[in-house]
């Protein structure tokens, strides 16, 4: 009995360690930041679509996508989106068929956080399930202050501008996209192991657009 009870606890602690390590960190390349339509184009392009092709975002796309919605472009750490009183309290999930990651802008690289494909959590439209990235905003409210009015109008306002630069920088580069509020947080918020301090604000699909 000692010896089975023995190669239970190895096989399992095998299993776990086999798979945690399933998932690894991913190093993003450095973001493209020429390139891309024009800005008044873009402006003119900016639309919400939600039929997506199946075709998987570029490592290089999802590191510019990424840069683009919220990402440091200056030495200090400042993001590529305005935070109120520079909370940066927003993060980034990016649900993918291939596993969930959260986005650290400051590395930039992907830290794991599930293996499995949670996308058909990641809204209550059908699309979601199969749109090959997720994006769901996660608002850290530790970092946050003011009363409850306060803390949901800014952390709204900050989503805000993240949703629309990813929109901006998917019609720069013909990507499809539709930011959504339609989502169970319960649930998903389970699924993505968050601490009773993370509210999730809204999500955002993005893809190719269907041919
Ligand atoms: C805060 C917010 C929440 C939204 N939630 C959803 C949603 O749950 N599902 C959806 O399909 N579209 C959602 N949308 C997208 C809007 O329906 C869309 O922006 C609107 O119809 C105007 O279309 P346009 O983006 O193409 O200009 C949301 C937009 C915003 C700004």
């Amino acid at each position: 009995m000692k010896k089975q009870g023995l190669a239970w606890f190895l096989a399992a602690f095998v299993a776990t360690a086999v798979g945690a390590q399933e998932l690894k960190s991913v190093i993003l390349p450095v973001p493209q930041t020429d390139g891309g339509r024009p800005l008044m184009q873009a402006l003119k392009e900016r639309k919400s679509t939600r039929e997506f092709g199946g075709e998987k975002l570029p490592v290089q796309v999802l590191a510019n996508l990424l840069w683009a919605g919220f990402g440091v472009n200056r030495p200090d750490g400042r993001r590529t989106a305005p935070s109120a009183m520079n909370w940066q309290e927003i993060e980034i999930y990016v649900v993918t068929a291939d596993g969930t990651y959260v986005y650290d802008a400051a590395k930039n690289r992907l830290a794991p956080v599930a293996k499995e494909d949670l996308r058909s959590l990641a809204g209550t439209q059908s699309f979601v399930a199969t749109a090959p990235v997720n994006l769901v905003y996660v608002a850290d409210m530790t970092k946050v202050s003011g009363d409850a009015g306060e803390k949901d109008l800014f952390t709204g306002a900050d989503t805000g501008f993240i949703a629309q630069n990813v929109y901006l920088y998917c019609a720069s580069e013909g990507l499809a996209t539709v930011v959504r509020a339609s989502v169970d947080r319960e649930a998903l918020g389970k699924a993505l192991k968050l601490k009773a301090a993370q509210k999730i604000v809204l999500s955002q699909s993005v893809g190719y657009p269907k041919k």
